[in-house]
């Protein structure tokens, strides 16, 4: 069977940046496109040492449809990934326009190119469609909840837009995968998570505060009503999330969907604490966190994790790194960005 080619948007960004080295070891060729807009080519240049061989990149913005178009003119794309997007959760509630235009708009216009090459499309969607439920762990028949913020919108809003797309153009396959909570690094430390200014995000903030690059990391309640008091995620390490989307893109290369639009949950199904996770940062890396409690953040769900169960039986994907492996590589990567 040829090779087959896979547009990677946003694929020099955190997940974007893992999941090209996944694809590219399990045989696809990638072609990554990004507009720069939330990174450098840090972790561009790592996936290419990581692969020892340059990746095609296109510096382009998905909401000129004009660039899609040349795009998929110039490279015989068999699926598309889309990542590129904007994810602060608290500046789409003070900017809902930027984030409505850019993450719908460019989504529409990969769609609508899409629809007329005949062309696979993975969408990268969240947890936090499902909001806070009592029925735990969520399948991925658990309802949606009306999101908490712009962002959170937009993933259920380009849900929607991939299934009614699917729906109406032949030409069109969608599968949705549904992540978790995305931490670590890739095992070499070539290529992780680069946040801009102050990390939103647990992980990142915790390694920026081990290195010393922040003063102490705030745990946002303890009051909640979970055995530890602090809140309940499921973490899910970058490169087993990377490999469910090869098993997805195979899924759809090879025409192995049993509907044209499918959705699969993207994590381990083990809840852990925010405190737990702490405990096995220090643990594992040997490290002592200065950490103090602080008040709830607003918006955050007390408690969710995953039933991937679906995942395993139809993509044959499950979780395998170990919570410690993870945050140990996590660590490798900080201590390497500040050149320790
Ligand atoms: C958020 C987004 C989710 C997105 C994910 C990306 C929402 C509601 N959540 O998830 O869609 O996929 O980021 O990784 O849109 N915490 C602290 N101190 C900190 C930072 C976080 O205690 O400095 C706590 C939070 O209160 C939360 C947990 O750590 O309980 C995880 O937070 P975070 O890493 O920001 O992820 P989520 O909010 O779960």
């Amino acid at each position: 069977m040829s090779k087959k080619t896979v547009l990677v948007s946003g694929g020099a960004g955190f997940i974007g940046s893992h999941v090209t080295v996944e694809l590219t070891q399990a045989g696809y060729d990638v072609v990554i496109a990004d507009n720069f807009s939330n990174c450098d080519e840090t972790n561009y240049r790592g996936v290419c040492a990581i692969l020892g061989k340059e990746l095609p990149l296109i510096p382009m913005d998905f909401c000129q449809r004009s660039s899609v178009e040349e795009l998929f003119s110039k490279y015989p794309i068999d699926a598309v990934i889309h990542f590129a997007a904007f994810k602060a959760v608290g500046e789409s509630v003070s900017e809902p326009l930027k984030y409505y235009r850019n993450n719908l708009v460019s989504f529409m216009n990969i769609l609508d190119v899409a629809r007329e090459k005949g062309c696979n499309v993975l969408f990268s969607s969240s947890a936090t469609v499902y909001g806070q439920t009592d029925q735990l762990p969520v399948t991925e028949q658990s309802p949606r909840q009306p999101a908490e913020s712009p962002y959170g919108n937009t993933k259920t809003m380009c849900e929607d837009i991939l299934r009614d797309s699917v729906k109406a153009y032949p030409g069109v396959r969608g599968i949705a995968l549904r992540y978790f909570n995305p931490i670590g690094a890739h095992p070499s430390a070539l290529i992780g998570e680069l946040p801009r200014g102050v990390p939103n995000n647990l992980v990142p903030f915790i390694t920026q505060t081990a290195i010393g690059k922040r003063e102490c990391l705030s745990v946002f309640g303890n009051d909640y009503p979970t055995p530890d008091g602090t809140c309940l995620r499921d973490f899910i390490d970058i490169v087993d999330l990377a490999k469910a989307h090869v098993c997805a893109v195979t899924r759809m290369c090879e025409g192995k969907m049993k509907q044209a639009y499918e959705i699969f949950n993207v994590g381990t199904g083990r809840p852990l604490s925010v405190l737990e996770l702490i405990t096995a940062f220090e643990k594992v890396n040997g490290v002592k966190l200065n950490w103090k409690y602080a008040p709830r953040r607003a918006g955050d769900v007390v408690a969710i994790w995953a039933d991937p169960t679906l995942a395993e039986q139809e993509l044959g994907w499950k979780a395998e790194r170990s919570i410690e492996d993870t945050l140990a590589a996590a660590w490798a990567w900080e201590k390497r960005l500040a050149g320790k």
